[in-house]
């Protein structure tokens, strides 16, 4: 089954893609992703402002999802349209502005022409792509000679020194599960921004928050519902017994369980 705890699948293994067994896009997904905007929006949409998104900037929003931040991108850049890719758009759709584009698009095999973009933004996609450092490579041609690239991931480390056993395990499981069956690596982002240099940015930087997760806060919303689309694979292929699983849901809408969330890790690099 897992081999050790949050390792690289082997090379060759083989593997699912997102969206097939886990994340797939029914109700569950859209309303994760949409929990996910509300928690981690206020994080992105701040740094972004920092490094500039101003009318004219084209940008180009990777595995957009639920499209919160490709709207609020929309929103900034206003003058020039905002490229909104996924392996599904649909989305995208509802509210749409006038200068978003929403393109299907599997950014570990479909390209853009070199230069085409100002900024390039992806949130919680890379991790989830064995593929990530040649999909790197091929996303810093398409930024122009100083452009930004902002990404942004989860730091696992907070669940390692856990003191709550049940959540501890459950949280770990999960994230064994997802990178034995689709390759996620959910401890990449430790090393931000190092793991960008390589590609040829420049004026690196990065930023970690650390959240507090209480039982039945929006946060403990989002992490019971994103382990809980994947209940049925951590049971039935022996990740967590009932019990342990009925004991992490407990505490996620306790209101006296507190703990650390894994944390939020941006990093960002000019070209
Ligand atoms: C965890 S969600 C994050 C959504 C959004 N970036 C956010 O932070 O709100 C990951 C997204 O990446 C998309 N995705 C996964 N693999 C992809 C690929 N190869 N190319 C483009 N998008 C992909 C998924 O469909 C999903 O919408």
């Amino acid at each position: 089954m897992s081999g050790a705890p949050n390792a690289a699948p082997a090379a060759g293994t083989p593997r699912e893609l997102y969206g097939e067994t886990l994340f797939v896009r029914d109700t569950p997904e859209r309303q994760r992703l949409r929990l996910l905007g509300e928690v981690f929006d206020p994080y992105s949409t701040k740094a972004l402002t920092e490094i500039g998104v101003h009318p004219g900037t084209r940008c180009l929003e990777i595995g957009a999802g639920g499209g919160s931040m490709a709207r609020w991108l929309c929103g900034q850049a206003t003058s020039s349209v905002v490229v909104a890719t996924d392996l599904d758009v649909s989305a995208l759709e509802a509210g749409r502005r006038a200068n978003l584009l929403p393109m299907v698009h599997d950014v570990t095999r479909d390209t853009f022409p070199d230069e085409s973009f100002d900024l390039v933004h992806a949130r919680f996609v890379l991790n989830h792509l064995p593929e990530r450092d040649q999909v790197l490579k091929r996303v810093v041609r398409w930024l122009r000679p100083g452009g930004v690239l902002m990404v942004e991931s989860f730091s696992w480390f907070p669940l390692d020194s856990s003191p709550n056993a049940a959540y501890r395990k459950a949280m770990l499981r999960w994230g064994d599960l997802v990178r034995d069956t689709i390759g996620t690596d959910s401890r990449w982002a430790r090393n931000y921004p190092a793991s960008l240099g390589p590609y040829g940015l420049r004026g690196l930087g990065a930023k970690t928050f650390t959240q507090h997760i209480r039982g039945g806060s929006e946060l403990a919303r989002f992490w019971r519902l994103t382990v809980d689309m994947s209940k049925q694979q951590l049971l039935d292929k022996g990740y967590l017994s009932a019990a342990e699983y009925e004991d992490f849901t407990k505490s996620t809408e306790d209101p006296d369980f507190w703990d650390l969330a894994p944390a939020l890790t941006q990093a960002w690099g000019r070209k």
